[in-house]
């Protein structure tokens, strides 16, 4: 039970650290740019600088995972959908003005607090930390609105949770969560 506090502590603070400042190599600029739609890319790009890393970050471990960790290889659809979950599935955070100072506080609390979300009252700092207890829901929500793939608001929707109908037990879903935990 420490441990799992700790290596959670460990995790945000890592998260936090590279929030810091984000850096992005051309060749990362360009995949992005020629593998998602011009709308997804747009939904990218709106995403704080810190989030598109860490997105990144995600889809090279989930690259990396498929190669290492399946006898049979996912289809190519399935890796493509696994690749656009690793990039989007924080768009929800664009639903707030979240700086780092915000980062800082919820890592602090949602380490100790686990899935609080009564932030909405607190004063000041309420919205930013409420998007960041919610962002997954409200990333899910925008993409059925955007009608997107089930299967893809599936994943974003359940990245943070124990899955759904639709990704529960899916390989796709545990890459994406095991990369999203490593980042
Ligand atoms: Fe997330
Ligand atoms: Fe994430």
């Amino acid at each position: 039970m420490k441990t799992e506090f700790f290596s959670k502590i460990i995790y945000r603070c890592r998260q936090v650290q590279r929030a810091w400042r984000p850096r992005f190599s051309p060749a990362e600029l360009a995949w992005v740019d020629a593998f998602l739609t011009p709308e997804e890319r747009t939904v990218f790009l709106e995403m704080a600088p810190a989030d598109r890393r860490h997105a990144l970050d995600v889809a090279r471990l989930c690259r990396q995972a498929v190669g290492e960790q399946f006898t049979e290889p996912l289809t190519a659809e399935e890796e493509q959908l696994l690749l656009k979950a690793a990039l989007l599935h924080d768009m929800g955070k664009r639903n707030g003005d979240i700086g780092l100072f915000h980062r800082i506080l919820y890592v602090l609390l949602a380490a100790r607090l686990g899935k609080y979300k009564g932030f909405h009252s607190w004063p000041l700092v309420g919205k930013p930390l409420a998007v960041l207890a919610d962002h997954a829901s409200l990333g899910a929500q925008e993409a059925t609105r955007r009608r997107w793939t089930p299967a893809l608001v599936a994943l974003i929707r359940c990245h943070h949770s124990g899955g759904c109908d639709s990704c529960d037990k899916s390989r796709l879903f545990s890459l994406l969560q095991q990369a999203d935990n490593r980042c």
